[in-house]
């Protein structure tokens, strides 16, 4: 304002006493100072705003729904929270492009098909430059415990390689564990990990599967008790991670976990009251495989669908019931008596199909063997749907289309196949544990997604929340 008054002050001051062509050019000069100072402030508005909103997310996370853009126009002030302010128009304008051109990203064939997703990304270049800020600057700490800790077995990671249908929790917490992420310093983390380990406690004798609740209801008293941390946020900034569906439930005699913490698992359907959508995040169900995943021509894969497994659910029961004896979708039931890998290796797509839980290892079975995976597993929040195009590579069909099933699949062109299937290959990767991880891998895949879902601001609840 001190700018302003000065040039009031000049303008009336000088005007009566100059000639009027002076007058032009200081009505402009006037009126240049009005607008950069409405743009200040208006500017400052918006950084205000920006304040405010990062204030608001450190409670309630917002992410982006899958299928919309990685950036909407609204939500994503925590990653704009950090830049530059060139960056915020860059972001605003999605990336540069316009409105009409990322909706057309996501318009629907009539059976559902998006022709035009041919896409893997929502959109590359800023999920490659969020990427290398996420590996630059994201800090994890991690709540320490020592080897003789009576409980060792379930808080530290694991020392064998681990393997199994649930292997994707113990995998996140080995690599984790020796990633460049963690720090020792509490007060540069971003994130707090809770290593818990769900499928140890459920292995564990002392506890087992009806001891888990009161387990995870101790382990946050004690951490509470004992560092300030988790009392600043009620949890907001924590997270675990688990893949077996007993997690579920595991929170429900501590439910600042399940309201407030991100919870990595699994089980993420939008349908189940344990699983809170967009705070959140699915973690892929993977069989681990060590080897390069192998090779083979579409051309090379002769039959149109293939699905192996037990019939434990409804849906299962449908495919049965519709596509039992078909000569082109061959859906076994029971014990395989062929190889599972020359199956998913001679099929043009792979059902993975709701069982028990949305989730399976099947899609990353399908991905590993280049089978372009159908989804047939309703209110499924899909891994990694923040970054990547679930269309793209695969194909959704809700539970009530499985009569339309063989209509749906012949009616993909084989362009449209050649696509997806060349897709799958592309995204793959994103579908693999190391146990030294590789740029890309489903490690630094969860670790994107919960850098998303991480809170730039933390409210101090109480002056004495932080003493101690
Ligand atoms: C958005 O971009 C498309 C394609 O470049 C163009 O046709 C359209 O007019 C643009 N819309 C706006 C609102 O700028
Ligand atoms: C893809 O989009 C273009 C316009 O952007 C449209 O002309 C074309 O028909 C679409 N293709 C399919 C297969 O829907
Ligand atoms: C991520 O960080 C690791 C460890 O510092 C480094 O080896 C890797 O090259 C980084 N990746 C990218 C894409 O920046
Ligand atoms: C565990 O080891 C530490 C030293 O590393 C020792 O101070 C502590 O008393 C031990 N605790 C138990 C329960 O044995
Ligand atoms: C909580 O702390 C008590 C006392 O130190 C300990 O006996 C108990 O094992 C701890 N429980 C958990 C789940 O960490
Ligand atoms: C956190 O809050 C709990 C419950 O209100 C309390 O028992 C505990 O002492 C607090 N922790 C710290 C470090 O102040
Ligand atoms: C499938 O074949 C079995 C015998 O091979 C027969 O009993 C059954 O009715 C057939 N199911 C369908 C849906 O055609």
């Amino acid at each position: 304002m001190t700018n302003s008054s000065l040039i009031l002050h000049y303008f009336s001051h000088h005007r009566l006493s100059f000639k009027t062509f002076f007058f032009i050019p200081t009505t402009l000069a006037l009126v240049t100072t009005l607008f950069v100072l409405f743009y200040i402030s208006s500017t400052s508005h918006l950084l205000h705003f920006n304040h405010h909103h990062t204030h608001i997310v450190s409670v309630s996370r917002k992410k982006t729904p899958p299928g919309s853009p990685l950036f909407p126009d609204s939500g994503h002030s925590v990653s704009k929270y950090h830049r530059p302010l060139v960056d915020l128009s860059k972001r605003s304008g999605g990336g540069g492009r316009n409105a009409s051109q990322r909706s057309a990203g996501v318009e629907l064939g009539s059976n559902g098909n998006c022709m035009n997703n041919t896409k893997v990304f929502h959109d590359r270049d800023i999920f490659r430059e969020d990427y290398k800020w996420m590996n630059r600057s994201f800090r994890i700490y991690i709540y320490p415990h020592k080897r003789n800790d009576s409980f060792a077995n379930v808080l530290l990671p694991v020392d064998f390689e681990p393997r199994g249908n649930y292997a994707s929790e113990s995998y996140f917490k080995k690599v984790l564990m020796k990633s460049h992420f963690v720090t020792k310093d509490p007060t540069e983390a971003d994130l707090f990990f809770l290593p818990f380990s769900i499928a140890r406690l459920r292995h564990d004798p002392r506890i087992g599967s009806p001891g888990i609740q009161n387990f995870i209801r101790d382990y946050i008293v004690n951490i509470s008790r004992k560092y300030p941390y988790w009392n600043r946020t009620d949890g907001a900034d924590h997270f675990y991670v688990a893949c077996h569906s007993i997690g579920r439930s595991a929170m429900e005699k501590a439910w600042e976990v399940k309201l407030n913490a991100i919870q990595v698992v699994c089980s993420s359907s939008y349908f189940l009251s344990g699983y809170i959508a967009h705070k959140d995040a699915s973690l892929p169900q993977i069989w681990p495989r060590q080897t390069d995943p192998p090779n083979l021509v579409p051309s090379k894969r002769k039959k149109l669908a293939f699905f192996a497994g037990s019939i434990n659910s409804p849906v299962r029961e449908k495919l049965l019931q519709f596509w039992r004896n078909d000569s082109e979708i061959y859906a076994h039931f029971g014990r395989l008596t062929t190889p599972y890998a020359d199956e998913l290796l001679g099929s043009k797509f792979c059902l993975h199909v709701k069982g028990f839980e949305v989730n399976t290892a099947r899609i990353a079975d399908s991905l590993y063997y280049g089978c372009v995976p159908v989804i047939i597993a309703n209110h499924y929040d899909l891994p990694f749907a923040d970054i990547l195009n679930w269309k793209s590579f695969s194909v959704v069909v809700a539970t009530l289309d499985i009569p339309l099933l063989k209509k749906i699949l012949k009616g993909i062109s084989s362009d449209r196949y050649l696509l997806l299937q060349h897709n799958v290959l592309k995204v793959r990767k994103h579908f693999q544990w190391h146990l030294f991880p590789v740029d890309y891998d489903a490690f630094y895949m969860v670790m994107y997604e919960l850098w998303l879902r991480r809170s730039s601001l933390r409210l101090q609840l109480s002056p004495s929340s932080d003493s101690s």
